[in-house]
This record gives structure tokens, sequence and C-alpha cells, in this order.
């Protein structure tokens, strides 16, 4: 009897030691499971980066599928979502010696703001598909990174958290027109209270691009997306075709002064492929042009977004600034980009993978990896600051007879 008793205690005590483990284990593999089963995690630590390709490898082992597939995801053949990733090697940079730079300066300005890099956080939906913490984590690591967080309407935080977790950063607001006048003017109503700095007008979606991956997972969010007005309904348990769909269908130059017209924010028209559009969103206001093709998310086979950058540079001709995004992932690729005539760059998968991985520890992880690797390119291509980049010609690949 004694002895039976024995191993149950020692059981007991072997059960105990367990679930302590497992219960009080930090790291990646402590996550939360939501009530319809989606696992998101609670990671809170630094990350090593090698680069954002090896970064995306790493997410992907601890992003439950699903998500994963809908944040990486491109439209149909996804070709344009790699050429995006592929068209910085079109051009090259000439390595400048005798130069005599040293430590070079990545801060920059935009609309005013100033930055530490010139990186900031794209809009993305639904955060809170790589982490507890959500668009409110990833606001706290865009501050901790001395940059500016870019917000969507589909977050999965509310306006309010996000504000809240950055902590009087420097916040830009994206806005999914609704088709109701009333709930466009009370979420530009909130924004503007809540202290962010500028309106970006999305205007590339008037219904979401051809997502197979999405299609053959059936992914619907497993979490509401907080600032969709109500009035278009339910947002948990639907995918981002029905979403889309119950947003405004299309978008004309009175979008442009309509939202102008409802704020003294700055308007950043985002979505812009071609220069003919570039001046009809600054001949109807805009503050600053956002050169995007939706991270190949929208129509597929479409030219990278890189491979059109230099047109609608030529045609903007620095009225407004450019912002540029879609297959940023290298201290070369935002070096290219602003020696194309952006101003600045901003990244929305990497800094979901860093979320994932480490919270908002992981965000700072990732710009402090593209900040050192910028300015190591930087060092290496003779260039003291940002507006060096500007001025630097970049050399098109196979121009000798060599090459061809
Ligand atoms: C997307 C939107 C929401 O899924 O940005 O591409």
């Amino acid at each position: 009897m004694k002895k039976i008793i024995f191993v149950l205690f020692a059981l007991l005590i072997v059960l105990l030691v367990v679930w302590l483990v497992l219960r009080f284990n930090k790291g990646n593999n402590n996550n939360v499971v939501y009530d319809n089963g989606y696992v998101a995690s609670t990671a809170d630590e630094d990350v090593v980066i090698y680069d954002i390709d090896d970064l995306e490898s790493r997410a992907q082992a601890i992003i439950p599928q699903g998500g994963f597939d809908y944040i990486r995801g491109g439209a149909e053949t996804e070709n344009t979502m790699k050429r995006n990733e592929m068209a910085f090697d079109m051009v090259d940079i000439y390595p400048r010696v005798l130069t005599g730079v040293n430590q070079p300066d990545t801060e920059t300005s935009i609309l005013g703001i100033d930055i530490s890099l010139p990186v900031i956080v794209a809009p993305a939906a639904a955060h809170g598909l790589a982490h507890v913490s959500a668009e409110a984590g990833s606001a706290r690591g865009a501050a901790a990174s001395g940059t500016i967080m870019s917000v969507s309407t589909y977050a999965s935080s509310t306006l309010a958290e996000v504000a809240q977790a950055g902590e009087g950063a420097p916040q830009w607001f994206q806005l999914y027109l609704s088709k109701d006048d009333v709930a466009n003017q009370n979420l530009i109503r909130l924004a503007e209270d809540l202290g962010y700095k500028a309106i970006i007008l999305t205007v590339d979606a008037p219904i979401g691009g051809n997502r197979i991956r999405d299609a053959k997972n059936n992914f619907k969010f497993p979490l509401p997306l907080p600032n969709v007005p109500k009035k278009s309904g339910e947002t948990k348990g639907q995918g981002i075709g029905a979403i889309f769909a119950a947003a405004k269908n299309d978008f004309a130059p009175f979008d442009v002064m309509y939202v102008k017209s409802l704020t003294d924010l700055p308007v950043i028209v985002k979505g812009i492929q071609h220069p003919d559009d570039a001046e009809i969103a600054i001949l109807a206001g805009a503050d600053a042009i956002w050169v995007s093709n939706h991270g190949g998310r929208q129509l597929d086979g479409a030219p990278a977004s890189f491979e059109v950058l230099g047109e609608i540079a030529e045609r903007v001709n620095n009225r407004v600034p450019i912002i540029f995004d879609s297959g940023i992932r290298r201290g070369q690729h935002i070096f290219k980009a602003i020696a194309m005539g952006a101003d600045v760059v901003a990244i929305g998968r990497p800094v979901i993978y860093g979320l994932a991985l480490g919270g908002w520890r992981g965000v700072v992880s990732v710009f402090d990896y593209l900040k050192a690797d910028l300015k190591r390119v930087m060092w290496l291509a003779g260039a003291y600051n940002i507006d060096d980049i500007k001025n630097i010609k970049l050399r098109k690949r196979c121009e000798t007879k060599w090459c061809e």
C-alpha cells in the first residue's frame, strides 16, 4: 500500500513539474489559442535577423498556415509578387571608394516628421494573426525604432489602442473608404482626435485580387477587425474578398477631393502604379503619392512596383513626396528605391514576421537590421546621407556589349 501511495505521489510531482514547465516556458512556443482554435504567438524577445527571407521561414513555422498564407500570399500566379522582389536586380549600385564616407546618416523626414531611417511601417491588415499584441505591438516597435506606424482600417487593434501603444510617436491612418459617408467622416474624425498625423487613402482595392491560397485554405479572419464600421457587417468569420466587397468599390478623383474636404491632415494617395494616376491624384489634391502594387496582392500580371517607380517619380517631379512599397527586404532595396525617386519606403510583411517571432521587440529587431544593412550599403556606395542617395545614378544591368 505504502509503495502505491509513493508511486502516485511521485507521478503527481512529475505531472506538476511538466505543467509548470509548459505554463511558464516563455518563448515562441508560448502561444494563445483563440476561441475558434486559431493560435497566435505571445513571444516577447529580440530576434536575431540574418535577412528577411530567413526571418520569413522562421515566422512561417509559428504562424498557422491559413494566417501565414494570407499574410505572405499574392494574387493568382504570384508572379507580380515575386517580381516585386526580383526587380531590384534590374539595376546595380556602383561601389564608390575614395569618397571619405564614414558612418553614414540614415535619418530623414517625410511630411514634416523626422524619422531615424527612411523605412516606415506599411498598413497591413490583421496583425493579430501573427501576435496577440497585434497592431498595438507593431506600433510600440515602430515608436521605439523612431519611425512611423501606419495602421489599416482592417487592423486587429482599435485605433485608440494603437495610438496609446505609440505613446505620441507619429502614426498615419490608412482609410479604406466605406460606402457610408457618415462612417467615413466618423473614422477620419476619430483618427484626428487620437492624434494621427496623416490619412492614407488606399485606392487600389475596389475589389480583392484573386488570392488562390486563401481560397484553398477557405481563410476567414479568426478575429474581428474592430475599426470597420458596424454597418458594413460582421468581420470575424469573413474572408478579405467579402470585406473588400462591403467597402467602396470604385474610386475617382472626386474621392481624393472628398477626403481632402473632410480633414486638414495631409492625404496620401496609396496604390499608384501609373504616371497618369499620379498626375490625377496630385491635381485632385494629394499631399503625397504612395507607389505600391499592394505587395502583389491585387492585379497579377502587373509590373513590379519598382519597375514603374522611375517613370512615376519623373512625372511627379518633386511636387509632392513619394512613398514606395512592395518587395523591400534589404538595405540595397531601400537604397535603390530612393535612388529611383522615392523619399521613403514602407514594409509590411517583414514587420509582421518580426512581431510574430518577438512581439514589439521583434519589430525593433527588423528596423535595427534594415538600418544597419542600409548603412552598410550607403558606406560602400559612398553616400553620406539620404539626400546623397537621391543624387546617385544606378547602373542598368547589361548596358555594355560584354553582358548582352
Ligand atoms: C489585403 C489588404 C487588406 O489583404 O491590405 O491585401
